[in-house]
């Protein structure tokens, strides 16, 4: 009852925040003394903007079930410091404690939050300049690629793998190819979602689409 969860936003999560508003109003769940802190957002777009992951937690989970407005956390795409914001997310995440449950999606490319293949990653939360693929993939979402976003700010590999336990969604054949390495005992940044690996309490939930079987 008072977890610390970790957000995902995208077009696989949609159906679990579907179930939890469902949950909630069959009174089987109760965020009074919960707390969120999403994975990332678009740098340049307001909370008002149909595609910031802020409007849609705020459509998806947080207008359905009775978090307290305090508790809910989302790295800011329009602080006017941005370093001072990935510092203060951090330690936010900290302060509580740490997370308990990070729930993850997967980009095509084997991101994790908008933790996108390189050859460095960033521990801590930072932004980041999106690939054209990640570019590419959440087109659908906007009226043309062009008013896609091209940075971001995410949680960092640090932040992600400091989890508690981890949850890691993925559907669509999109993923066969990222989602067969995830379990390839082969770690690499080329796709951060292999770092998962390293984790000792990780939950895969595939689809058959993306499992390719
Ligand atoms: P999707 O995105 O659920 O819309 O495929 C997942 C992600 O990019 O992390």
């Amino acid at each position: 009852p008072n977890a610390v969860l970790g957000l995902p936003t995208g077009g696989t999560p949609v159906g679990m925040y579907e179930n939890i508003r469902k949950m909630y109003q069959e009174g089987k769940m109760d965020f009074e003394n919960v707390t969120t802190f999403n994975l990332d957002e678009y740098l340049g777009l307001t909370h008002d903007h149909p595609q910031s992951y802020y409007y849609f937690m705020n459509q998806n989970l947080y207008s359905g079930v009775n978090l307290k407005p305090e508790n809910i956390n989302i790295p800011s795409g329009t602080a006017s410091d941005f370093e001072a914001e990935c510092k203060s997310y951090d330690a936010k995440i900290d302060a509580k404690g740490g997370i308990d449950l990070m729930i993850l999606g997967i980009g095509p490319n084997g991101h994790i939050g908008f933790n996108e293949p390189a050859e460095i990653l960033s521990g801590p939360t930072h932004t980041v300049d999106l690939t054209r693929e990640t570019i590419e993939a959440n087109a659908r979402f906007f009226d043309s690629i062009d008013d896609v976003p091209t940075k971001a700010i995410t949680m960092g590999v640090g932040s992600i793998l400091k989890a508690k336990k981890i949850l890691m969604l993925v559907s669509g054949a999109s993923k066969q190819k990222v989602a067969k390495e995830l379990f390839s005992g082969d770690v690499t940044t080329n796709n951060p979602s292999t770092l998962l690996q390293l984790h000792r309490d990780v939950v895969v939930l595939m689809d058959e689409a993306a499992d390719g079987q």
